[in-house]
């Protein structure tokens, strides 16, 4: 097992990286939440019904906290809205969870960032636990404090910044996880790799195979959280450095939303950091070649690549409601090399332009 801390002084924590036990995950736990009132589980649905790895945990949390209950929460996408926040809020308070209670959130990224955003409301902020079980969650939506829901104007546009108390990512749920899910995963730990870690991004080069078998996936997930980590701790509210995290998100985002979320986002993001390298070899900031040699690792993945099928003038209208805009212009995130980030403000319509002919 990895334990990386997240440095954040009063509010720092653990992040628990490896097959764990259910007793281990919940021995974690306990000991990041001191003594707890209660402890409300709120578990993603579909994981509640196909992982085996949920009714352990819960009897481990049972035997060791008090007052254990679970809520299902509806499954991925669909507990990020505000009518799914209000129905755990209402039975948390039927529950009589109090300001003293532990939420924990067992799930993907969506279920992740709905317990994190009810914690951050309920009674004005209680403490929370994430075990994410996508390998998109544990690598990136489980760490660093960024919760919230959707609303119909777009993703993402209701949330607050709260940190959890510890993270235990499971990697042992991954197991019923289809292989789309994880290869969408996979394009976050690409982007790590890109933007701050070269040695992970050519030890990923180097495999032979689609997938990372268990014994160098652990690796990969500790050194892309890593990544989130140091970042994160240097601009926790995304006043600077962060945005580099935004690398591949502001077309992914908007091709995204173009698929009708028919695209995982991992998906979007693997097309987006393409179109992203293709516009730095354009204008001199990327060194060339970096955009063929990334295609290729994505492609082997599994992840789709074919950037050119996906743009059209839809698509590149729809950066413009990316939160990334300030004004007029986009804070764009480019590679110049394999583990190195820039971000450069642009204007949107020249943006669009340089796209088009970059792709
Ligand atoms: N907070 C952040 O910093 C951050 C970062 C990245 C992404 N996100 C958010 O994360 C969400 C996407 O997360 P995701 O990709 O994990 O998808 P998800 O949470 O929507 O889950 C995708 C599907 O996988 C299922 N699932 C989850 N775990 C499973 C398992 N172990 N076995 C079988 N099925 C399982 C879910 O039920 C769901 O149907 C988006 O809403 C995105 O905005 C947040």
């Amino acid at each position: 097992m990895t334990i990386l801390s997240v440095p954040l002084g009063d509010r720092s924590y653990d992040v628990h990286i490896g097959t764990l036990t259910a007793e281990e995950t919940a021995e974690r736990l306990a000991e990041a939440m001191g003594n707890p009132s209660g402890v409300a589980v709120l578990v993603d649905e579909h994981v509640a019904e196909v992982s085996p790895r949920v009714a352990p945990l819960l009897a481990a949390l049972a035997a060791r906290l008090p007052c254990v209950r679970m809520f299902r929460l509806p499954r991925g996408e669909s507990a990020k809205n505000l009518a799914a926040v209000e129905r755990t809020c209402q039975w948390l308070a039927e529950s009589g969870y109090d300001r003293g209670s532990v939420i924990v959130g067992v799930g993907g990224g969506a279920a992740t960032d709905h317990a994190g955003f009810v914690a951050a409301i309920y009674l004005r902020g209680i403490a929370f636990a994430l075990c994410p079980t996508t390998l998109l969650a544990a690598v990136d939506a489980s760490v660093g404090g960024k919760t919230g829901v959707d609303i119909p104007a777009g993703k993402n546009l209701v949330g607050a910044f709260h940190q959890p108390c510890v993270v235990a990512a499971d990697l042992g749920f991954l197991g019923t996880l289809p292989g789309r899910a994880i290869a969408a995963g996979m394009a976050e730990v690409v982007k790590a790799g890109l933007v701050a870690d070269a040695e992970l991004f050519a030890s990923l080069e180097a495999i032979l195979g689609p997938a990372l078998g268990p014994e160098r996936l652990p690796a990969a997930v500790a050194r892309a959280v890593r990544v989130k980590i140091d970042v994160v701790s240097e601009d926790e509210r995304e006043r600077g450095r962060r945005a580099i995290l935004n690398f591949g998100h502001t077309f992914g985002h908007a091709v995204e939303a173009a698929s009708g979320y028919e695209l995982l986002h991992g998906e979007a993001v693997s097309l987006g950091m393409l179109a992203a390298l293709a516009l730095g070899e354009a204008r001199g900031v990327t060194v060339p070649g970096l955009a063929a040699r990334t295609r290729g690792l994505l492609a082997k993945l599994g992840l789709p690549v074919d950037v050119k099928a996906r743009v059209s003038p839809a698509v590149l209208d729809r950066m413009e409601v990316d939160k990334k805009r300030r004004s007029d212009k986009v804070r764009f995130v480019f590679v110049p090399r394999p583990g190195e980030a820039v971000l450069h403000d642009i204007p949107l319509a020249e943006l669009k332009q340089e796209l088009q002919s970059a792709i």
